[in-house]
C-alpha cells in the first residue's frame, strides 16, 4: 500500500509520490533506454540486462511492467530504474520527479531526525575538508612529498592513481590538521565524531599523525571516512586506524572501492573481493577495476546486498594463509542464500593481491586468477575433508554440513547448479550421489516445513515426491515451486488484486467477501505461502484504511520482494478453462466477466483443502487408541467434515479453473 513507501526512509511526501506514480509511463521510461517496437498490445525490444540478438524483452503498458523472456528479469518502471541505473528507491523517485517536472515536497521531519541529518551533513563536509587537506599536504608540501609520496611511489603507486583515489597524508606534527580545522570554524565535537581529531591534555590533537590516508567513498563519491596507514613499522601502534562508527560511517555497509568499481563490475558481471585498501588501489592501477575490499572481516548481509546489486558473481581473492580466509569462509551460506555464485582464488607464497600484481604484472595476474578460480563450496569441502582425516564422525558431520549448504542454493533459480554440486561433492566425499541428493532434499523439506509450519508433513512429502518425478529439469523445478496448491493460492491473491474493488453482491465488494471468508477460516489455514499471506494482509490493511488498493499500488512498493511477487502473480497463466468456454460459448469469454466464478472457485478450492487436511488429521487420530466414546466423537467429526467436503466438491464441480 502507499504505506511503507513514505515513512520508512524517504523524506519525499506522500502527495509527491502519488503525483509521480500517476504520471509514470512504463513505455516512455523503458523506451528512453531501449528501442521499443509495438507488437500487438505490447512493445518489444532488445533486453538491456543481457546480450541478445533477437528481442525477447517485452513491455506491457496495460500491466505497467516489463519482462524479458530471455533472462527472466521483470518489474515495474521504478524497478527498471533501480536495476539499470542502480538507483535506490528514493533516487529512482527523484529521477522520475525530475523527468516529469514534479516538484518534490519533503515531509516534515522530527527534531531528532533533523539533528541526525545535520550531523550527517556536517560530517560529510568535515570529511571533504579533511580529504582536501590531506591530499594537498601529500602532493604540495616538502614533508608530504619526502615522506608520504615517496613511500607510495616506492610501493609502485603512480601519482595518477594517488590522485584518483584521493590518497593523502597527515603530517607528523601534533595538530596540523586539527588547528587547520579549528581555524576554519569546524565544531570540535563533530571533529571528534569524525575520528580525525581527539582531545589530549585538553588540546585538540590529530588522530592520524604521520599516516597515509585512504579516503573511503560512498556510492556517489562522497567521503564517508578514512583508513589511515602507519608508515614506520611500529609494534605498539596499529597498522591502520579506521574511522569510528558514526552517523555516516557504518562499517558493515561499506565496501572500500565500490565507488570506483561499480561500472567495471557491471561490465565484467563479476565483483572481485580483496582484503585491503592497497589491494584495491594496486589492482585498479593494473587495469583490474572491478574490485572492492571488505577490510579483512567476514562479509555482512548488507555488503552482500551491495555486491548483489551489481552482479551475481563474487570472486574472493585472498592470500593463501591469511586469517581473512577463515573470516571469509564464515557466513558464506548467506551469500548462497542471496543467490551469489562464489569463487575463490588463493594468492601463493605469502603474497597479497597488491604485492602479487606488482611482482608478476597485470597480464600474469589476470591469467592466474582465471586459471585458479575454485568453486567456493568445493574448496570449503576439500579444506574440511583434510581437517577431518580418517575421523568418521567428523566426516559424517561434514556430509550434513555440505548437504545443508547445497540446500540453500536457490533451486528455482539454479537447478542444474545444485545438481552439479551434489555430483561433485559426492565425488569428493566418496559417497553415493543418490544418498547426498536425498539428504539435500531433506534439508530443503525441513526448511519448507519450518517456513510453513502449518503445512502438514504429508503434504511436504507429496510436493517433494511430485518434484522427484522424472522429466526435464525445468519442469521438475516448476512443480516444486508451484504445485497445484500453490497455484490456487496465487490465483486467490491475484483475484484480490485484480477484482478486489469490484462488487461481489449488493452488500460486499470482492475484497470484503474474500476477507470475510478468509477470516471465518483463519487466514493462515487457508493460505500456506507466507509471502502471499503477507501480501493479502498488506492489501487488507490498506483497504481497511479506506484506500483503494490494486495491483498497481503494490507494483510501486518499495519492498522489491513484494512488488516482484505482484509482477509475477499478474503474469501467471490464467486462461479460461475450456470447460467454461463450452458452457458459456458465445456468451462469456473473458476473465473480467468470469471474475465471480474465479473468486468463488479459488475460495472453494482452498476451503476444500482445509477440510481435507482436517479429515486427514482426524483420520490419524482415529487410528490411535481411544475409548468408544472418544471414537464416537471422532467419527461424528469425520461425518461432519465429509458432508462439508461433498457440498464444496459439488459446487466446485461446476467451476473448473486453473
Ligand atoms: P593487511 O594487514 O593485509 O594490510 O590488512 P594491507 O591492506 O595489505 O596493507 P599493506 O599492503 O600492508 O600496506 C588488510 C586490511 O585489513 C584492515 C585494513 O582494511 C587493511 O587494508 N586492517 C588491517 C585494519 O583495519 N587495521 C589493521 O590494523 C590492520
Ligand atoms: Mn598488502
Amino acid at each position: 500500500m502507499p504505506c511503507s513507501i513514505v515513512h520508512l526512509q524517504s523524506m519525499i511526501s506522500q502527495n509527491t509520490i502519488q503525483q509521480i506514480l500517476s504520471r509514470i509511463d512504463v513505455v516512455e521510461i523503458v523506451g528512453s533506454y531501449v528501442k521499443l517496437k509495438k507488437r500487438g498490445a505490447n512493445y518489444l525490444g532488445l533486453c538491456p540486462f543481457h546480450n541478445e540478438k533477437t528481442p525477447s524483452f517485452t513491455v506491457s503498458p496495460a500491466k505497467e511492467i516489463y519482462k524479458c523472456f530471455g533472462c527472466g528479469k521483470s518489474g515495474n518502471s521504478i524497478g527498471f530504474l533501480m536495476d539499470l541505473e542502480k538507483y535506490s528507491y528514493v533516487e529512482a523517485l527523484r529521477w522520475l520527479a525530475n523527468k516529469y517536472n514534479v516538484e518534490i515536497e519533503e515531509t516534515e521531519t522530527s527534531p531528532e531526525q533533523k539533528i541526525q541529518q545535520q550531523a550527517a551533513d556536517s560530517l560529510y563536509i568535515i570529511n571533504s575538508f579533511a580529504q582536501k587537506f590531506f591530499s594537498d599536504y601529500l602532493l604540495n608540501t616538502e614533508e608530504g612529498k619526502d615522506i608520504g609520496l615517496s613511500y607510495l611511489k616506492e610501493r609502485g603507486f603512480t601519482e595518477e592513481t594517488v590522485k584518483k583515489f584521493q590518497i593523502g597524508f597527515n603530517p607528523e606534527a601534533r595538530d596540523a590538521f586539527a588547528s587547520a580545522a579549528m581555524n576554519a570554524q569546524y565544531n570540535l565535537e563533530l571533529l571528534q565524531k569524525s575520528g580525525l581529531v581527539t582531545v589530549r591534555d585538553e588540546r585538540p590533537t590529530d588522530n592520524y599523525r604521520g599516516r597515509i590516508i585512504f579516503p573511503i567513498h560512498n556510492q556517489s563519491g562522497k567521503v564517508l571516512g578514512f583508513g589511515a596507514r602507519i608508515l614506520k613499522t611500529n609494534d605498539r601502534a596499529p597498522k591502520y586506524i579506521n574511522t569510528p562508527e558514526n552517523e555516516i560511517y557504518v562499517k558493515s555497509k561499506i565496501l572500500y572501492g565500490s565507488y570506483f568499481a561499480r561500472q567495471a563490475i557491471d561490465k565484467a558481471d563479476e565483483c572481485l573481493l580483496v582484503e585491503g585498501y592497497t589491494d584495491v588501489v594496486s589492482l585498479h592501477q593494473a587495469g583490474i577495476e572491478n574490485v572492492v575490499a571488505s577490510g579483512g572481516t567476514s562479509l555482512t548481509p548488507d555488503q552482500l546486498r551491495l555486491v548483489k546489486k551489481y552482479t551475481d558473481n563474487l570472486t574472493i581473492i585472498y592470500d593463501g594463509d591469511s586469517a581473512g580466509i577463515k573470516a571469509a569462509l564464515r557466513g558464506m551460506d548467506l551469500a548462497f542464500e542471496a543467490g551469489l555464485n562464489v569463487k575463490l582464488v588463493l594468492i601463493p607464497d605469502n603474497e597479497d593481491p597488491d604485492s602479487y600484481v606488482n611482482k608478476v604484472g597485470a597480464a600474469a595476474f589476470r591469467e592466474f586468477i582465471a586459471a585458479n578460480k575454485k568453486d567456493f563450496i568445493l574448496f570449503q569441502l576439500s579444506v574440511s575433508l583434510k581437517d577431518a582425516g580418517a575421523d568418521s564422525s567428523k566426516k559424517s558431520a561434514l556430509v550434513n554440513q555440505v548437504a545443508e549448504t547445497i540446500s540453500k542454493i536457490n533451486k528455482a533459480e539454479d537447478f542444474t547448479r545444485q545438481q552439479d554440486y551434489i555430483q561433485q561433492c559426492a565425488e569428493l566425499l566418496r559417497i553415493e550421489e543418490g544418498g547426498l541428493h536425498t539428504l539435500v532434499n531433506k534439508f530443503i523439506r525441513e526448511r519448507i516445513n519450518k517456513e510453513e509450519n502449518k503445512q502438514s508433513r504429508e503434504e511436504a512429502d507429496a510436493a517433494f515426491n511430485q518434484s522427484q518425478q522424472p522429466g526435464d529439469a525445468a519442469d521438475d523445478n516448476n512443480l516444486l515451486l508451484f504445485n497445484k496448491d500453490e497455484l490456487q493460492e496465487r490465483a486467490m491473491v491475484r483475484c484480490l488484486l485484480e477484482f478486489g474493488l469490484k462488487q461481489w453482491n449488493e452488500e460486499q465488494t470482492v475484497a470484503q467477501h474474500i476477507f470475510t471468508e478468509a477470516e471465518a477460516n483463519n487466514f493462515d489455514e487457508l493460505i500456506d505461502n507466507k509471502k502471499l499471506l503477507e501480501l493479502m494482509k498488506f492489501f487488507k490493511a490498506s483497504y481497511d484504511e479506506g484506500l483503494e488498493p490494486t495491483a498497481k499500488t503494490f507494483l510501486y512498493n518499495e519492498n522489491l520482494e513484494l512488488s516482484t511477487l505482484v509482477v509475477n502473480l499478474m503474469d501467471d497463466q490464467h486462461e479460461i478453462s475450456p470447460n467454461w468456454k463450452e458452457v458459456f460459448e458465445g456468451k462469456i469469454n473473458t476473465r473480467e466477466d468470469l471474475y465471480k466464478e474465479e473468486v468463488f472457485s479459488c475460495l472453494n478450492y482452498l476451503k476444500l483443502r482445509k477440510i481435507k487436511r482436517l479429515m486427514d488429521e482426524n483420520q490419524r487420530d482415529l487410528e490411535k487408541h481411544h475409548t468408544s466414546e472418544e471414537q464416537m466423537v471422532l467419527l461424528q467429526v469425520h461425518q461432519h467434515l465429509k458432508k462439508a467436503e461433498i457440498e464444496l466438491t459439488q459446487q466446485l464441480g461446476t467451476v473448473i479453473f486453473r
